[in-house]
Parts: C-alpha cells; sequence; structure tokens
C-alpha cells in the first residue's frame, strides 16, 4: 500500500485549506522558479525519465507527447489545454483535485506550458462541475494576485496566462479535437488525426491537451525526481494514480494508489471489500465504462496497469474508473444502459457510429425485453465489429467494447435469459423495468 508521504494529493478528501495559503503548507509553489530554470529540454526529458503515461484514458506517454510540440516558434502561439471535462461514467477523480487540490493543477500548468512554449493555457471543465469551477476559479484569481501567474509568472521570467473554460454538458468534447473545436465557439465534432494537436490544434496552432491528473502531478515529479516517481508500478507502468471506485463495494471511494497494485488489496485496503464478499462477485469495468468488462473470478489477482488489464484480461486501465458489480446486477442491463448512452452522444459525424450505436442499443434493447433470437447474440457482435476501427474518434470502439467484453465473458447469461424469456419465466416488463 501506498505510503502516506508518497501521496502527491495530500488533500484529495478537503480536509485541509485548499487555500494558498494551505497549499504553499503542504509544499505545493515551493520555489517554482528554480524547477522552470531547469530548461524547457529537461523538463521533458524528466518527464520522460519518469515513465508518466497519461491519465485521461489512453496512457500516452505525457513527455513523448510534449516532445511533439515544436521547439522553435514559427510565429504561431503555442497552447496547452488542459482536459477537465471528466464525463466517461465512473470517472470523478479530477473532480477531486480541482475540488480539494487545485493549486496542485495550476502549478502545473505553468510548468508544463512553459516547457512547450505556451504561454496560454485553457483548462476545459465539464459544464456539471459547477463547484469545482468556483474553487479552481477562486484559485486562479488568487494565484494572479500573489504573481504566480500573469507576467514574469512566480518570477520566473515567463508570461503566462490561464484560464478557465466552461462546457455545455457534452460527452463529446472530452474527446481531445471535439474539445479543440468547442474552444473556438464551435460544434464539438472531432477532427481526423493526424494532424495531431501538436501540429495543428487551437486556431490551427501547436496545441497538446492533457488530462487534469496528467498535470497535476508533473511539479511533485520534478521536486522528488523522476526516479522517484519511476519507483512505483511495474516497468512501463509507472507512478502513483488516482483509483475511482464505485459500484457494489462496501465504502466507494478516490484513492491514491501505486500502479500495478493487486485488484483484491485495492478492494480490501480501501473499500472494505466486496459487497456480500468475494464470492459474490460478479463482474468489473476496471476502467471506466469505455473498456470492456471483465468476470469477477479474473479480476481478483488482476494487476490495476495499463499492460495487465489489456494484454492479460483484454480489458484496460482508462481512467482507472474501476465499477464493482455483484451478483445482484443484471449484467445485460447494465451495459445496455451504457449503449444507450454513447447512442446519445455520438455527435452523428460518421455512418459507422452514428448507425452502428443505434443498431447496437435497438439489439441489446430486444436482448434486455426479451423480444432477442439466440442468432442475435452474434449479429450483435458483428456489428460492433463493423464499429470498432472505422470511425473518427474513439466513441466507436468505447461504444463498442462494452459490448464484446458482455458477449465474450457472459454469453451463457445472456443465452440463459433469452431461453428463461421464452419459456415464459421472464416477463418483458420485468426485464425492461
Ligand atoms: P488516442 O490513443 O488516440 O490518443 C491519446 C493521446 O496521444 C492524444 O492526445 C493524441 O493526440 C496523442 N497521440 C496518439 N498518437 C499520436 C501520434 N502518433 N502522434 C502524436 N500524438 C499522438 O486516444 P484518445 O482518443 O485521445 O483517448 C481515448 C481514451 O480516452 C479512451 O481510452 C478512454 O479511456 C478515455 N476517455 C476518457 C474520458 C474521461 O472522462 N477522462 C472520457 C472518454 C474517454
Ligand atoms: Fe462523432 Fe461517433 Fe464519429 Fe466520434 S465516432 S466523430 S462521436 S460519429
Amino acid at each position: 500500500m501506498l505510503k502516506d508521504q508518497d501521496r502527491i494529493f495530500t488533500n484529495i478528501y478537503g480536509m485541509q485549506d485548499r487555500s494558498l495559503k494551505g497549499a504553499m503548507k503542504r509544499g505545493h509553489w515551493d520555489k517554482t522558479a528554480d524547477l522552470i530554470a531547469l530548461g524547457r529540454d529537461e523538463i521533458i526529458e524528466r518527464m520522460k525519465a519518469s515513465g508518466l503515461r497519461g491519465r485521461g484514458g489512453a496512457g500516452f506517454p505525457t513527455g513523448l507527447k510534449w516532445s511533439f510540440m515544436p521547439k522553435q516558434s514559427d510565429g504561431r502561439p503555442a497552447y496547452l489545454v488542459i482536459n477537465a471535462d471528466e464525463s466517461e461514467p465512473g470517472t470523478c477523480k479530477d473532480r477531486e483535485i480541482m475540488r480539494h487540490d487545485p493549486h496542485t493543477l495550476i502549478e502545473g500548468a505553468l510548468i508544463a506550458s512553459f516547457a512547450m512554449n505556451a504561454n496560454t493555457c485553457y483548462i476545459y471543465i465539464r459544464g456539471e462541475y459547477i463547484r469545482e469551477r468556483e474553487a479552481l476559479q477562486a484559485a486562479i484569481d488568487e494565484c494572479y494576485d500573489a504573481g504566480l501567474l500573469g507576467k514574469n509568472a512566480a518570477k520566473s521570467g515567463f508570461d503566462f496566462d490561464l484560464y478557465l473554460h466552461h462546457g455545455a454538458g457534452a460527452y463529446i468534447c472530452g474527446e481531445e479535437t471535439a474539445l479543440i473545436e468547442s474552444l473556438e465557439g464551435k460544434k464539438g465534432m472531432p477532427r481526423m488525426k493526424p494532424p495531431f494537436p501538436a501540429m495543428a490544434g487551437l486556431y490551427g496552432c501547436p496545441t497538446t491537451v492533457n488530462n487534469v491528473e496528467s498535470i497535476a502531478v508533473v511539479p511533485t515529479i520534478l521536486r522528488r525526481g523522476p526516479e522517484w516517481f519511476a519507483g512505483f508500478g511495474r516497468p512501463n507502468n509507472a507512478g502513483t494514480k488516482l483509483f475511482a471506485i464505485s459500484g457494489h463495494v462496501n465504502n466507494p471511494c478516490v484513492v491514491e494508489e501505486a500502479m500495478s497494485i493487486s485488484f483484491e488489496e485495492l478492494i480490501e485496503k480501501h473499500c472494505g471489500g466486496i459487497r456480500g464478499g468475494w464470492d459474490n462477485l460478479l463482474a468489473v469495468i476496471p476502467g471506466g465504462s469505455s473498456v470492456p468488462c471483465v468476470r469477477g473470478e479474473k479480476m481478483r489477482d488482476a494487476v490495476m496497469d495499463f499492460d495487465y488489464l489489456r494484454g492479460e484480461l483484454g480489458s484496460g486501465l482508462g481512467t482507472a474508473a474501476v465499477i464493482v458489480m455483484d451478483k445482484q446486477t443484471d449484467i445485460v442491463k447494465a451495459i445496455w444502459r451504457l449503449s444507450k448512452f454513447y447512442k446519445h452522444e455520438s455527435c452523428g459525424q460518421c455512418t459507422p457510429c452514428r448507425e452502428g450505436t443505434g443498431w447496437m442499443m435497438r439489439v441489446m434493447d430486444r436482448l434486455v425485453r426479451g423480444e432477442a433470437e439466440l442468432e442475435e447474440i452474434d449479429m450483435l457482435f458483428q456489428v460492433t465489429k463493423q464499429v470498432e476501427g472505422h470511425t473518427i474518434c474513439a466513441l466507436g470502439d468505447a461504444a463498442a467494447w462494452p459490448i464484446q467484453g458482455l458477449i465474450r465473458n457472459f454469453r451463457e447469461e445472456i443465452e440463459d435469459r433469452i431461453k428463461a424469456q421464452k419459456a415464459g419465466k421472464i416477463s418483458a416488463a420485468v426485464a425492461a423495468e
């Protein structure tokens, strides 16, 4: 278990003063100018050496992403955009940072922007996060008053402005290029990649989009050293990480832990175990709703990191939003609910996603209502394969994977359900409740 002294987020539960004074007491904003004085290349090298992989879900190496930004300005401004549009079902970790530890994010924004030669940074915050944006805006105002933002920010010689921009409730605006479109004042519709934002991002200028947690850990990594951070977790899966555990555990929580902790330890140490005990565990979605669910018995010894969950279990760490479902859960209905969500949130721009999410939801509807035939299970799987990998952005995959996980792991349960419905043992009305 991670020791308290190794936690980056020391106020994640809001037990202490979140203001600038309180943050400084906990060591934030300590000689920030000295960190900036390391220079652009050195900061990026240290971030690479830390092994930090993006905390928004995709796990792309952060230092490498920063290195894609042009070294010399070609006359265009560069931007850092922080993705605070946290909307992945089950995911609520960035919310805690912004509510209770906002200075970790603001200090990280300054250092990261300096490293990428970006004098301006936008934080795009989910529209529903009202308390969070108030906390964050108050912290930004404090920093301007204290000279930590603005001209010669934190006496570093670097001029830096930070703006908070509110989203308006669209899940797709968390996709980095849709977010950029939305920031530009347009409808949030994803762009084709490449070009990646580092080449042509906000207003066609070099831009890096990073998740809140990825940026908030930067100052501590630089203060304590990249080797300190790299010392947690298995190779290629370094660091400490916020896990958001919800569902049928005794104490749902957000907790910072070392990467590669076992699922059992995570649940026993921080959540008081599974509701009704381990024998009652049915399924887990280990990384937010976009990754496939896994059968409970395979999860107990699972290593909670990117490579294990993808390589060994065919799922993923995603946003580390761990959704636990016990045997009282109707798993078919749970995944049907996700299908409805993705259908609703599809921006409709590309055909496989626009049409495919509708098809998938309608077949899932039939499964839940008891109107499906057994052959439709394979047909549904085929539809997910037509969508996966054939869309402009990852929402198509995200809609397909939970259903694939359901069919791979719970085929027998789906078949039993169809048979029971046909035999009149479950009425359609009950199934659809
Ligand atoms: P991605 O793998 O396409 O990209 C990840 C990042 O790496 C992006 O910033 C991208 O620009 C960069 N990148 C990738 N390949 C690159 C290359 N060759 N050159 C330059 N840059 C490159 O994944 P994406 O679509 O950004 O994110 C998908 C993930 O987002 C999902 O796995 C899901 O877990 C997560 N997600 C998180 C949500 C949240 O609320 N935090 C909401 C929805 C999805
Ligand atoms: Fe829009 Fe879906 Fe295509 Fe993404 S995959 S661009 S959400 S239609």
